[in-house]
Formats: C-alpha cells, structure tokens, sequence
C-alpha cells in the first residue's frame, strides 16, 4: 500500500459518534440519500490530538477553538448546532478513550445536513457526527515541500464561503491538491481570481521577508485557520513582527522563507515554488524557531502554552 492509502486508515476497534451515540467505526453509516452526500452540505473540522509518552496522556490541540469556529460556520449554513463546544469537546474526548487511543490522533467531526431526499432547499434536519483515527506527523522538519502555484482558483466568499469549512467546497482544494501530485509536487497554491494569493491546498500561508512575518488576510479567500492563530502567537511571544496583508504570486518567489501551516500539514517549510527556489532551499530560520515552539507546545513540553491544549485521560 503506498503512504497515501495508507494514511488516515481507522483500527477495526474504533469508535465512531453518530446520530447521538457512540457506535463501533465500522458500523457508523448514514443513507445514500443525505442531504450532506448527495450536494456537501456538512461543515466540519480537523482536529489533532498529540500523545506526550512520559505523561503518558494525549493532548488535543486547541479544542474548544475548533468546535466554537464549527458552531459559527454551521451558523453560516443556517444549522444551529444545540450542544456547546465544551460539551462537544467533553464527547470528544470520550471517544477517544474509547477507542483506546494512546498516539497522535487526527479527529473529524461534522455537522450536515441530514434530510433523505432529493431537493436543493434546506430542512431543519441536522446531524453530528465525528470519528477519530491514528496520524503521525505530516512531514519532517528536515524535507521541506515543493509546492507549485495550481491553474484552479480559489473560491470566493459569495461563491461558497471559503471560511465556512464547507465540505463539498473542499472539490476546489482537491482539484489543487490532486493536481500538485500528478505533477510531481507535495503541494498546491491557489491564486483568487484576481491573482492575488489566497492560501495552500488546506493550509495558510505565511511568508518572511527581511525578518518580517506576512501572511495572506482574512478576506482573500482563506479558511480563518487556528493553525495560523498559534503562529501569530508564537510570532508574539518571539518578537517576530507580522502582518496580514494581500500578496502577488511573484511575492511568494521573492521570498525568504515560506511555510504553510493547518492541522494536517502542521507548519511545514517550503523549499520551492514552481521549481524557483525559496532562499537556501531549506526550512528557514524564522520557520524552524516557530516550527520548534509549536512542536514542543502542542505535546505538553511548553507550560506557557498548556492552555492551548485538553488532556483526554488524566482530567
Ligand atoms: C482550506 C484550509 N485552509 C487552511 C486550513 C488550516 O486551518 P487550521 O489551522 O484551523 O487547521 C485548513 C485546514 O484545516 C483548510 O482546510
């Protein structure tokens, strides 16, 4: 099996939540008829959880943010998710003790829309559900990625609302994602559809010029990412300046350092863009400094940070 097929795979002794109750992963099922299937009415999230060996404990990172942006994007879709995010993240951590898990875990709950029939317009009916399966790291800091600036654009907020975390707007990222590995890249840029930069293939983006942090604004086109929240943080406590601004393509090339940066891909270096090398071709020094705080924070090593993080087994 190769590494892609390999990845994201759950154990037979999963544990899934749905419709209300926890059942076993491999019987959690819903209709071919939902709503959610069959046009990608479901918002959802991507949530990490990190294991800490001499604590012997798995961290969640940064969980209460993820089901508080869920709540807000499900809002968008005109869902009212009833249970609060803390309740949300008491169930979360439940499952993952059910399912026994003493690793790194990658956690996917959705709302969606739940109706079984055919028909565009919304009914009330609405679903959560969420599973959780093993996901080691993305990449190592070592290998920085090779990314290309991908021919599919962005959408735009009054097409699918990119901050919504819509599932069936997760086609646009795929198709630049698909497109990146068929090509022989790690991964894709999009552009807007004015050329300015909007984010990775699931990730933020960040630049750094002459010592400078810049990163792509919240309104060309990119997912509110909580990834790039702890990064404005770290950069706080750094003393790195930073800023949200809007970029051209040819600003990504200029650069010093780029990294991109979500809950799968965690903060990865880029090497090259469009086969132009970024500085020495190696994961810079402003992005390894932020890589190294990150890392150590979201598996407990850094008491400034442990409010970032939920202990699942030790409460
Ligand atoms: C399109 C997109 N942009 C950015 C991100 C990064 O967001 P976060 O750091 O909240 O995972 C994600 C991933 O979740 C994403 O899907």
């Amino acid at each position: 099996m190769n590494p892609h097929e390999q990845r994201g795979k759950a154990p037979e002794t999963a544990y899934a939540f749905l419709e209300g109750k926890f059942v076993p992963l491999h019987e959690a099922k819903i209709s071919i008829m939902t709503h959610a299937f069959l046009y990608g009415s479901g918002v959802f999230e991507g949530i990490r959880a990190y294991y800490n060996s001499a604590n012997d404990e798995v961290y969640v990172l940064k969980l209460i943010e993820h089901y508080t942006r869920m709540r807000n994007n499900a809002h968008i879709l005109m869902m009212e998710i009833t249970q609060s995010a803390q309740h949300l993240a008491e169930l979360t951590c439940e499952m993952i003790r059910k399912c026994g898990y003493r690793e790194d875990v990658y956690i996917r709950p959705m709302a969606y829309k739940s109706a079984q029939r055919i028909g565009l317009k919304w009914d009330k009916n609405h679903e959560f559900m969420m599973f959780a399966v093993p996901m080691g790291s993305y990449l190592t800091k070592e290998r920085p990625l090779n990314c290309m600036v991908s021919s599919w654009r962005r959408i735009q907020d009054n097409a699918i609302p990119p901050r919504a975390k819509v599932s069936g707007s997760y086609v646009n990222v795929s198709l630049a994602a698909n497109e990146a590995r068929e090509n022989g890249y790690d991964e894709g840029l999009l552009l807007n559809e004015d050329g300015s930069v909007s984010e990775a293939a699931g990730m933020n983006i960040f630049l750094v010029r002459s010592g400078h942090l810049i990163t792509t604004p919240v309104y060309d086109n990119v997912l509110e990412g909580i990834t790039r929240a702890c990064v404005f943080e770290i950069a706080k406590d750094l003393g790195i300046p930073y800023e949200e601004r809007s970029m051209n393509r040819s600003e990504l090339y200029a650069s010093d350092e780029v990294f991109i940066c979500g809950t799968g891909a965690e903060i990865s270096g880029v090497g090259s863009i469009d086969r132009r090398q970024i500085g020495d071709g190696k994961t810079g020094p402003v992005t390894n400094k932020i890589q190294d705080v990150f890392f150590d924070a979201v598996r407990g090593n850094n008491p400034k940070y442990k409010n970032w993080l939920t202990p699942v087994w030790h409460r």
